[in-house]
């Protein structure tokens, strides 16, 4: 298949890059704007493959979005392009806006007026979160759950939800939507909670747990997500979501005290911090309807994380460049304290 990957030079979505062109054989051309957080580092391994291209340029920009259709001729848009941390989303939501509601519109528009082989237009998957949902105390939710945001990035990222189903309802655009759980593995920006643990456990940095620590989450290795995203591609219907969650939940205080042990760090390292506003207590996410059209995870909690730290260990290449630039910058803002150098 042709793909235009949006997002496709961050975390997740070089994950699937890599895997489309690996195992499927597809032809994957890239649009990402290159925030702090999509690297072209994250395509070291298959850069020259010829199935690859990568166009620079933002999802908002209509004429990058018709340079990258052009340059890739692609079947179907999978748009992964978004602000990602919740955490940035309380200080500064402006991106969140135009990135989330602006980009994915311009997308839509493009997927719907540039038909490609079908009939209403290029088949179109939008990648979301359970986060759409909010926090749930005891149960699980599905696909029938209401949609309860509670951040900036979720509120953001359930709106672009919305539109997308308004294209396949009105414009009849054969648009599918993917609900993923909290992802880890490798090439993880270090804002969030595993790597940003795995990396300051490494350099004897403190290890800021928010609150008691006892905030729940369904964790998914970014592999396991990457193959959901593209059996929902293949597999499911127009107009439809699916969940993806990942086989183990487990509170961050627990995740933190196993990547000290992981690491050989110090239990005294790890510090309780002033708690995130509005912080979501737990997500738990049924995937029984993504499982009926023939999708496990594969990559238990226990096994995926050793392998996670077993990968920041020895790829010091891809975070230290991280580690000494702007990211100190967002750390001190963030957590009021600096960086080992
Ligand atoms: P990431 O922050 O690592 O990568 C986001 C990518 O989007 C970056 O390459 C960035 O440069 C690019 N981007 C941002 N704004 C853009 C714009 N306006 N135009 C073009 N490119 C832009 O994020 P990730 O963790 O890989 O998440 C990818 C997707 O998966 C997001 O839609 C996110 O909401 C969703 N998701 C993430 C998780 C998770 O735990 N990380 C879980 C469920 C769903
Ligand atoms: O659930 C899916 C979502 O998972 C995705 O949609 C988001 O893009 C992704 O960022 C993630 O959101 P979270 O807010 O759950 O992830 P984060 O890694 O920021 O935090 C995980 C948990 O760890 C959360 O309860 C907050 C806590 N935490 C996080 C950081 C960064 C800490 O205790 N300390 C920290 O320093």
């Amino acid at each position: 298949m042709r793909l235009l990957v949006c997002g496709g030079a961050g975390f997740i979505g070089s994950t699937f890059a890599r895997l489309r062109l690996r195992e499927q054989g597809d032809q994957v051309t890239v649009l990402d704007k290159l925030t702090y957080a999509g690297r072209e580092e994250n395509f070291h391994d298959f850069a020259e493959d010829p199935g690859f291209r990568f166009v620079r340029g933002a999802i908002e920009d209509p004429q990058a979005v018709a340079a990258a259709i052009e340059a890739g001729a692609p079947e179907a848009i999978v748009n992964f392009a978004a602000e990602t941390h919740v955490d940035r989303s309380i200080a500064e939501p402006d991106a969140f806006v135009s990135t989330h509601a602006l980009g994915t519109y311009v997308l839509l528009e493009a997927a719907r007026t540039l038909k490609g082989t079908g009939e209403h237009g290029l088949r179109y998957l939008q990648v979301s979160t359970d986060e759409v949902y909010g926090s749930i105390e005891v149960g699980t939710f599905t696909e029938e759950s209401p949609l309860r945001p509670s951040s900036p990035y979720s509120a953001t990222k359930t709106g672009a939800d919305l539109l997308v189903q308004s294209y396949f309802h009105t414009y009849g655009l054969p648009a599918v939507i993917c609900r993923g759980s909290n992802n880890y593995g490798p090439y993880q920006y270090p804002e969030k909670l595993i790597p940003l643990m795995i990396l300051n456990a490494l350099r004897g940095d403190p290890l800021p747990v928010y609150g008691d620590g006892m905030q729940v989450r369904n964790w998914i290795h970014s592999t396991d997500f990457a193959r959901a995203i593209g059996h929902v591609l293949e597999h499911g219907a127009p107009g439809e979501v699916y969940n993806a969650g990942g086989p183990d939940e487990e509170a961050n205080i627990t995740v933190v005290r196993r990547i000290v042990e992981l690491t050989g760090a110090a239990e005294s390292q790890i510090e309780h911090v002033t708690d995130r506003p509005g912080h979501d207590r737990r997500y738990s996410l049924s995937s029984e309807k993504v499982r009926a059209l023939g999708w496990a995870p594969q990559v238990r909690f226990s096994d995926g994380l050793a392998q996670t730290v077993a990968w920041y260990r020895e790829n010091g290449w891809w975070w230290e460049p991280i580690r000494s630039g702007e990211y100190r910058a967002y750390y001190e803002r963030q957590y009021g304290r600096s960086l080992q150098p």
